[in-house]
This record gives C-alpha cells, structure tokens and sequence, in this order.
C-alpha cells in the first residue's frame, strides 16, 4: 500500500521530466540528500541501494544533481507459450532480478551495475567537463530490485568553499543555490549529512537545511564516519536530541572508507560489518537497532509515505487551477487552435494530455488517504 503510493509519485516524476514541465507549480515529495563535500552522501546512497553504482571519493566526484527512484519489486517469472507439444519442458523466461534505466536511455536495462556508474560518469562528463565542473541539468536513474524499499532520493554535490580545476570563483555560491533550489519546497524531506569527526556546530548540511526548515520538522540528520570518531568520543549526546535537537531525530551509519573503495570491498561485506560495528560497540550496543543503514532505508521510507500522504489533497488542488489557466488559455486563443499544425494547438494537446496522465495517476492513490 505505501510502496504504491510511492510508486505513483515516482510516475509523476517521470512524467514530468518527459513533458518538460517545468512551472506547473507542483513540487513532489523526494528526498534530498545533502552535505559538505566527501561527508559521505554517495556512500550513504548506495548503502541504501545495497549496490556499487555511485561514483564516489575523495574531492568532488559528484558534479550533477541525480535524481534516484527506487522501486521494489519482486522478480516475475513467466512461463513462455509452448511452442512444441513434444518438447517436454516448457520454456521459463525469467526477467533481471535487479537493474537501473536512465530517463535519458529509454527502453534500456542496465543489469551490470558497474555500467550503471560508467554511464554516470560519462554523462556527467558531457554536461559538465572533465575538470571538477558542474552543472544542474540533473540525471534520473530508477534502480527497480527485491532489495528496496521504495523511495526517491536526490543525490547532490556537495558543499564546498574553495574553487578547483574548472570550477568558476563562486561554486560556493552556486552549489548552495542548487541545493537550496531543492530543499526549499516544502515537499522536500532534507536528509542532513554530517561527519561525525568533525563539529555538529558547523555542520553545513544542518545550516542550510536550518535556513529553510527553521523548526526542523523535515531534516533527518545522518551521522556518517561514527567509525572514525576520536577514542572516547560518540554521538550519543546528538542522539539523544541534547545538541543540535530535530524533530525527525539522527541515524549514525558506517560506509566504506577510501582504503575499502580502493580495494573493492563488497557492499554486502560493507553492511556487515556495519551491523557488527554497532552490534559489538560498547556504547551503541544497547541502541543498535536503531543505528545503522538498514535502519536509515526503513525510517525514511515511513517518513516520505506519511509526507505524501499529507501533500496529495494540495498536490490536486494545484494541478486543477492549473488546468483551468490552460483551459482559459485554449478558450481565448479561439479558431486559431483548430489548425493542428498551429503551435498553440501542439502545445495545449501536449498540456492536455499531461493533466490527464496526472490525474490518471493520482487518483489510484487517493483511496489509500485517511478519509479523517
Ligand atoms: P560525498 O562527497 O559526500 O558524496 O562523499 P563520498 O560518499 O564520495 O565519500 C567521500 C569519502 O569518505 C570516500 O573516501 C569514502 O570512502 C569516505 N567515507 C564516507 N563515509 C564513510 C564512513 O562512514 N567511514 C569511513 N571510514 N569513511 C567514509
Ligand atoms: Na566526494
Ligand atoms: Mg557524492
């Protein structure tokens, strides 16, 4: 019932994208992964996905905006028409258990999951160099897999104060506003990422997420590098809500440091040693269930389905005044949208389909709305 919900706005999202609809006015419910640069936001994504796809790293690896939906699904095996009686066995085809397809590739599976990150990488290249340039024309990538939950993430780069390579003198500025261009909209669930090696005091990813969500009622913070904390230090304080307090409370995690990236340890390996970590540690022990990776996954998923929930009644409202503004539109443009070749008239039937898709959508949703 959730994951669907989730589902249909994963397809307004796409639908979106593809119409090019930029100012309908409509923001939907993502999540945005936000930091300073090499705070571990890619590691973290990838945690969650439970597959290496991600170019990660020291400096900055991530250059564009990737928007990342997530659809669990179980593999469906179908039973292929016999072709002849006499064969015996029936054929079985079996789809891919787990693969990616980029918005900008359509129709292609990647079921090699390094491809997935080479194409990344190349794309990301074509649109903003080779040299440490970014750009903010994002990457939509759906990872559809028995392995997660369903969620849609929005990968970012990261903070960062000091110009390299083809970066222009005010990427500071920029990238701020890239990210602030994201975590503005009120749909927006802010995932605050900081090292717990350096000060939640000057946390950027909380300053940021502060200057638009002031109460803290939409930022998750998320503590990475907990295995890198000085000898006798530990979070538990920031957990406990004593430092820095939000509403949606902090999830300390573990990735994989550089040395493990370098010598390709698994993410399965990864994630258990991150279990092992918490499980074993004298001060997490007591709370490991509610540290961890897998932990994170499930939390956030709870959070943008109850998020979606709320937003879907102003989601309809929107989306109905704007269709009577292109309805006003079509009716003050008179005889002129008749001729089909008539730009207007491409272009109202290009709106006009969009809206329907979009209610097509929503409206399998809205019996799974607390009628109270
Ligand atoms: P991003 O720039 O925020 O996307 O950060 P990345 O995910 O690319 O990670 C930056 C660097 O930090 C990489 O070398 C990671 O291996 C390392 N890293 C990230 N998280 C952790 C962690 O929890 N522990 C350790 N030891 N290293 C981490
Ligand atoms: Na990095
Ligand atoms: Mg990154």
């Amino acid at each position: 019932m959730n994951a669907n919900l989730i589902e249909k706005v994963n397809k307004l999202q796409d639908l979106f994208a593809k119409v090019g609809v930029q100012n309908t006015g409509i923001d939907l419910p993502q999540i945005v992964v936000v930091g300073s640069q090499s705070s571990g936001k890619s590691s973290i994504l990838e945690n969650i996905v439970g597959k290496d796809f991600l170019p990660r790293g020291a400096g900055i690896v991530t250059r564009r905006p990737l928007v990342l939906q997530l659809i669990n699904r179980n593999p469906q095996t179908s039973r292929a028409p016999s072709i002849s009686r006499t064969s015996g066995e029936t054929p079985v085809i079996t789809e891919p258990t787990e693969w990616g397809e980029f918005l900008h590739i359509p129709n292609k599976k990647f079921t090699n999951f390094d491809d997935i990150r080479d194409e990344i990488v190349r794309d990301t290249a074509s649109k903003a160099g080779t040299n440490g340039g970014i750009s903010k024309d994002p990457i939509n990538l759906r990872i559809y897999s028995p392995n997660v939950l369903t969620l849609t993430l929005v990968d970012l780069p990261g903070l960062t104060k000091v110009p390299v390579g083809d970066q222009p003198k005010d990427i500071e500025h920029m990238v701020r506003e890239m990210i602030l261009g994201y975590i503005k909209v009120p749909n927006a669930i802010i995932l605050a990422v900081t090292a717990a090696n350096t000060d939640l005091a000057n946390s950027d990813s909380l300053k940021l997420a502060g200057e638009v969500d002031k109460d803290g009622l939409r930022t998750i913070g998320v503590l990475t590098k907990i295995d890198l904390m000085d000898p006798g230090t530990n979070v538990v304080d920031i957990l406990a809500g004593r430092v820095i307090s939000l509403q949606l409370g902090y999830v300390p995690v573990v990735n994989r440091g550089q040395r493990d990236i370098e010598s390709q340890k698994k993410i399965t390996k990864a994630l258990d040693d991150e279990k092992a970590f918490f499980g074993q540690h004298p001060v997490y022990q007591s709370m490991s269930q509610v540290c961890g990776t897998p932990f994170l996954a499930k939390k956030l998923s709870m959070i943008l389905t109850g998020h979606i929930r709320k937003s879907l009644p102003d989601m309809r409202a929107k989306l109905s005044s704007k269709l009577l503004e292109y309805r006003r539109e079509l009716d003050s443009l008179g005889n002129d949208v008749t001729d089909e070749s008539s730009q207007a008239y491409v272009m109202l039937s290009l709106i006009k389909k969009f809206s329907d898709e979009f209610f097509q959508v929503l409206d399998g949703s809205f019996p799974d709305l607390d009628p109270s």
